[in-house]
């Protein structure tokens, strides 16, 4: 990107910035890590060269915002599968995965809890709200059902579901796509989660109501850690405290929100912050540079943006580049600018 370019995105990115949440200075810098993954590949069984993740490393704090972009087909939805411990039994995952210091198959599985994009495929369609969310309280808390059901209207309540007893009369069919992803969320608050993953749950929801989400999870932010994939690039600058990019299958870059969108490092990072307006009032769909992302069976050895980059370096076809930086943002390139 040339000068003028970057001096362009920067005045609108820093605002946007700064108009997000207030929760960020909360974060403990030095605190222990809430998760902490260590050259984390995913591969299909029996096939060892289909990488669907590939050496992925990162740390998520509590009261930590973390978005993760990059686009179809990167390995977001694999990676959230994986940490939650319920990817695919033909995916076979080599790395570590721990949680507040241990590795994720001794760990408590309530200490994590998924939203999704659509959540009326993972409410049930024949019980009503209330069945459904008592029944999860009644799993974590051995609670009555006079008790549990308390404790379900609560639930909702703090979602932000103001008539929580009609709520709980309804089926999934009755409600609309903002109140299921409340109720979900409701759910997902009963097991008292430490680590809340969120795989792009605001996607199908009109622009009012995805902003009532998100102000919803920023209030709970304070209480756990929040993995958040999404594609608008927007609602990560202006919700997040870092960004991930992930680029098939490989964290190509990591850093505190605005420096990322302000000055990103790496090529790809670039084409993706230039390619929008970042305050337009649409939301900022994923924009991605000219050609395709390679398959999980074409990767190669190397950097696997090495096809699509226009300064790639002999090394970037044989030897994949590893996160390297400062603690606000990590690059994984050969060929920086000086
Ligand atoms: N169980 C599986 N077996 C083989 N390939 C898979 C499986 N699950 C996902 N993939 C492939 O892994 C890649 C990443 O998928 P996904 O994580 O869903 O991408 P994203 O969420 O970033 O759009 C895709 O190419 C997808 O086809
Ligand atoms: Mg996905």
């Amino acid at each position: 990107m040339d000068q003028t370019a970057s001096d362009a995105l920067e005045a609108p990115f820093v605002q946007a910035f700064e108009q997000g949440n207030a929760g960020r200075q909360a974060i403990a810098a030095g605190s222990p890590p809430l998760l902490s993954i260590t050259g984390l590949t995913v591969v299909v069984a029996g096939q060892p060269e289909t990488r669907l993740l590939d050496a992925v490393q990162f740390e998520l704090r509590k009261g930590e915002f973390f978005a993760l972009v990059g686009e179809s087909g990167s390995g977001k939805s694999v990676l959230c599968s994986t940490i939650m411990g319920v990817a695919s039994s033909e995916l076979k995952c080599l790395g570590d995965i721990h949680i507040e210091g241990r590795p994720l198959a001794e760990i408590d599985r309530r200490l994590r809890a998924m939203i999704y994009q659509q959540p009326s495929l993972y409410l049930n369609p024949v019980r009503n709200i209330g069945f459904q969310l008592r029944e999860t309280v009644q799993m974590i808390g051995g609670l009555s059902k006079k008790e549990a059901s308390e404790r379900a209207a609560d639930l909702l309540c703090d979602v932000g579901i103001d008539d929580p007893k009609e709520t709980m009369r309804k089926y999934p069919h009755e409600m609309s796509g903002g109140m299921n992803q409340r109720v979900m969320i409701a759910m997902a608050l009963a097991m008292k989660p430490k680590l809340l993953i969120a795989d792009e749950p605001t996607s199908a929801l009109d622009v009012t109501t995805q902003k009532q989400i998100l102000d919803l999870l920023e209030r709970l932010r304070s209480d756990m850690a929040i993995l958040f994939v999404t594609h608008d690039l927007g609602v990560a600058l202006q919700r997040s405290d870092r960004i991930g990019v992930l680029y098939a299958g490989q964290l190509v870059e990591i850093g505190r929100a605005d420096l990322v969108a302000r000055t990103p490092l790496h090529p790809y990072t670039r084409a993706l912050f230039s390619a929008v307006p970042p305050l337009s009032r649409h939301p900022r769909r994923l924009h991605s540079p000219a050609g395709t992302l390679p398959e999980p069976t074409q990767r190669q050895a190397g950097c696997n943006f090495a096809s699509r980059c226009s300064g790639t370096l002999d090394i970037c076809r044989h030897i994949a580049p590893v996160l390297q930086g400062t603690p606000q943002q990590v690059v994984a390139c050969h060929n920086l600018e000086p």
